[in-house]
């Protein structure tokens, strides 16, 4: 059963509006220097300071600017932003409005996942109550000249326009393929314009450290990884949902809360991310250690961890936009490779070289997505050796 105790989680202890109205009383560097004091990096999984990417966006001159809210929650085993999309989304907002105020931005965009379009007239209804109340449109909570609006736009269901760039060219409506970056959507985001895109979770964060003060937030989690997080918990354990916990929480820490101690392992970050064995169990949830937007996929004692690593392969074979080639061919031929080791037709040496063809994958592959597909298949080949080498042929 998945389940999601919003009552127990910081948010529903926020009042929206009350972290906005604090914050339309401090001028812009004073918003940048209180999330610069919080310590909040983007809670999307990569981990950027959030204060240097408003900053960077703030230092460029330009009439018009974008603040855009990533909710293309695509990562299997991810659904925390569902929750906050559908219990908080008013601090959503409210963080919106405060990152527009800090970089000089008059549009926010929300780009919500195709298979999330249940939710659009919820949230276009919450949007049209924030105008009728003054908390969006012209001179907002009476700030003199500041003027903002949020508007929704839908995805369509592929995994690659949670990717930053892939999600503005849909935006701008060409086909969700990545740019390259530099320049990085703070210089050259929506329409050539800057553009700050934060994930769902971190603009939430903002209204929470707002309302508290960043001293609050920054004496939470460990020195390089503030505050608290979502994380989506999936798989072989008996509480299954969405939970809050500190940044820095152990494996085996969660694995308690979750009731699932008895795992074999546990891929964190989804599809993306790394599987971690039960020896490493004492490792953290952490930038500095495991980083993770907040998939947790318990792996129970019985799964075979090669059917594992295939689930994973053939869901990037599925999603890689095919625009380079180490990530459409390296996917494809990886996916090959297991099933040959399901066969026993897999010598030693192809799966040596398999696993230099997905370092390669990590190192050429133009974005994230196919610097990062390999990664659940590198894990396991490293980490459950005994099971993978067992199925190589023994010719
Ligand atoms: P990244 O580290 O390249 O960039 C992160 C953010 O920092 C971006 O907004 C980027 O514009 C900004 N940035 C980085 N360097 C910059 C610079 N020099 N100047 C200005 N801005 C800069 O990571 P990326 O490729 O954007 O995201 C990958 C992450 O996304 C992975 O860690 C993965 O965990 C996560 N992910 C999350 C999913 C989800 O559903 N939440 C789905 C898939 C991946
Ligand atoms: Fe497309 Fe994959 Fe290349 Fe990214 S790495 S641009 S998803 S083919």
């Amino acid at each position: 059963m998945r389940t999601a105790d919003t009552s127990k989680m910081t948010f529903s202890k926020i009042d929206p509006g009350v972290g906005l109205k604090k914050a339309l009383g401090m001028t812009p560097d004073k918003i940048i220097g209180l999330v610069s004091d919080s310590g909040l990096k983007g809670r999307g999984g990569a981990g950027f300071p959030t204060d240097l990417k408003w900053k960077l966006a703030a230092n460029v001159e330009d009439d018009l600017k974008y603040v855009v809210c990533n909710a293309d929650e695509g990562e299997p085993g991810t659904f925390k932003d569902r929750v906050i999309l559908t219990s908080f989304s008013d601090l959503m907002f409210d963080g919106m409005t405060i990152g527009a105020r800090a970089i000089g931005a008059a549009k926010g965009i929300v780009y919500l996942r195709g298979e999330y379009t249940y939710l659009r007239s919820f949230l276009e209804n919450k949007l049209s109550k924030r105008r009728r109340d003054g908390l969006l449109g012209r001179n907002i909570m009476d700030t003199e000249g500041f003027d903002f609006d949020i508007t929704i736009r839908m995805g369509a269901g592929a995994y690659i326009c949670g990717e930053e760039t892939a999600l503005i060219e849909s935006l701008e409506g060409q086909r969700g393929e990545p740019r390259n970056r530099p320049p990085f959507p703070v210089n050259t985001g929506f329409m050539g314009h800057p553009t700050i895109v934060n994930n769902v979770e971190t603009f939430t964060w903002i209204s929470c450290i707002a309302t508290k003060g960043a001293k609050w937030f920054n004496d939470i989690g460990t020195e390089k990884s503030t505050g608290l997080k979502l994380f989506s918990v999936s798989g072989d354990c008996k509480k299954h949902g969405v939970f809050e916990f500190p940044m820095g929480i152990t494996l085996k820490e969660l694995l308690e809360k979750v009731e699932g101690t008895d795992a074999k392992a546990v891929q964190v970050g989804g599809a993306s991310g790394r599987c971690v064995p039960a020896r490493d169990f004492d490792r953290t949830l952490a930038y500095e250690d495991i980083p993770t937007g907040g998939s947790i996929i318990v792996i129970g004692q019985n799964r075979d961890m090669l059917l594992v690593a295939k689930n994973f392969m053939e869901f990037f074979v599925d999603e890689s936009c095919g625009q380079c080639t180490p990530c459409r061919e390296g996917n494809v031929k990886l996916l090959e490779g297991i099933d040959l080791l399901l066969q026993g037709q897999c010598s030693m040496h192809y799966l040596r070289e398999l696993c230099s063809l997905g370092e390669s994958m990590q190192m050429a592959s133009k974005c994230g997505l196919g610097q990062t597909s390999p990664n659940a298949f590198l894990s396991i080949v490293e980490n459950f050796k005994d099971e993978i080498m067992g199925r190589t042929e023994s010719v």
